[in-house]
């Protein structure tokens, strides 16, 4: 995909969105709603890191493709206990749960999506057009694919294996190709050695489009987490080298 061709689909509706007007929408969104949110975090998961911090649980040889962790609202957790996950309405979206949302440390990833659901799918579900599982866990993977992060690392030799880059590198082909920078975070090395790139959350707005994440200064609140794999681990990763590993161990 030309780079330029995300920047354009998500930027560009980016201004259309705030220029065209969305403000009567906002507004009925707010206040009366218990579980307020403002945006979206599509996060995605570099799996071997995710390996590394499950040891344990870490059976098979992890993906080498980033894949979805989750869409979760900011500001907003378990909105709504009594609307149980179904995974009969995901029939349809099986093949590419599988493939782009899979459960990267167990084999069944029915508990995986039931979590991501009850924790995140029922804040989201407060916008209408996220208001069914189904139409959650398909926008999620309709963002995914539109950003194509993996397509994009690739075609400009940003890639997996004994190298490293430094972050700032890594910063500036995202901001190259989407026109956002993303949360992007690392475990922090041990005892000398580098961090290592864990995860990215791109932040998007309640229009799926594509926007520069709050500085953590400007936001009091801290970002939700989610600690199905231990990623409490992870922290924003620092201005140095950055190692993103293609095996557990080297
Ligand atoms: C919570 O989920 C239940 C069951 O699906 C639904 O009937 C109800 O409208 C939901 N409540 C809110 C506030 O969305
Ligand atoms: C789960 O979803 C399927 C397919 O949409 C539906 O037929 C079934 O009634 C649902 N089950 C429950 C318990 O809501
Ligand atoms: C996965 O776990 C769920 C929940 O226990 C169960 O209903 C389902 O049958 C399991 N799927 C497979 C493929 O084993
Ligand atoms: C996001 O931030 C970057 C770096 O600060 C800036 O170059 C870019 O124009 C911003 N993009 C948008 C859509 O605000
Ligand atoms: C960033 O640097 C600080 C200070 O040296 C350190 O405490 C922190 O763990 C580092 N973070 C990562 C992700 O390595």
């Amino acid at each position: 995909m030309n780079p330029i061709t995300p920047y354009c689909l998500f930027v560009g509706c980016f201004w259309l969105a705030i220029f065209g007007g969305t403000a009567t929408h906002e507004l009925e969104e707010n206040d009366e709603h218990p579980h307020k949110w403002e945006m979206l975090y599509l996060v995605h998961q570099w799996p071997v890191t995710v390996c590394k911090m499950n040891e344990h649980d870490c059976k098979e040889d992890p993906l080498l493709y980033w894949t979805i962790h989750g869409l979760w609202p900011d500001k907003a957790e378990d909105c709504n206990r009594t609307w149980h996950f179904n995974l009969s309405e995901l029939q349809d979206l099986m093949g590419d749960m599988k493939k782009y949302w899979p459960d990267v440390l167990h084999p069944n990833h029915t508990f995986f999506w039931k979590h991501e659901w009850e924790k995140h799918g029922t804040c989201a579900a407060m916008l209408e057009s996220l208001n069914s599982e189904e139409k959650y866990f398909s926008k999620a993977l309709e963002l995914y694919k539109r950003i194509d992060l993996n397509s994009y690392l690739l075609k400009v030799g940003i890639t997996p294996g004994s190298t490293s880059y430094q972050l700032a590198a890594i910063r500036d082909a995202l901001i190259d190709a989407y026109g956002v920078t993303p949360k992007i975070q690392c475990l922090p090395g041990e005892e000398g050695h580098i961090q290592i790139i864990g995860q990215m959350k791109f932040c998007i707005t309640k229009e799926f489009t594509l926007r520069n994440c709050t500085e953590p200064k400007t936001d009091p609140s801290p970002a939700p987490e989610d600690h199905f794999y231990h990623t409490e681990d992870l922290e924003i990763c620092n201005d140095t080298l950055t190692y993103y590993p293609s095996h557990l161990h080297e």
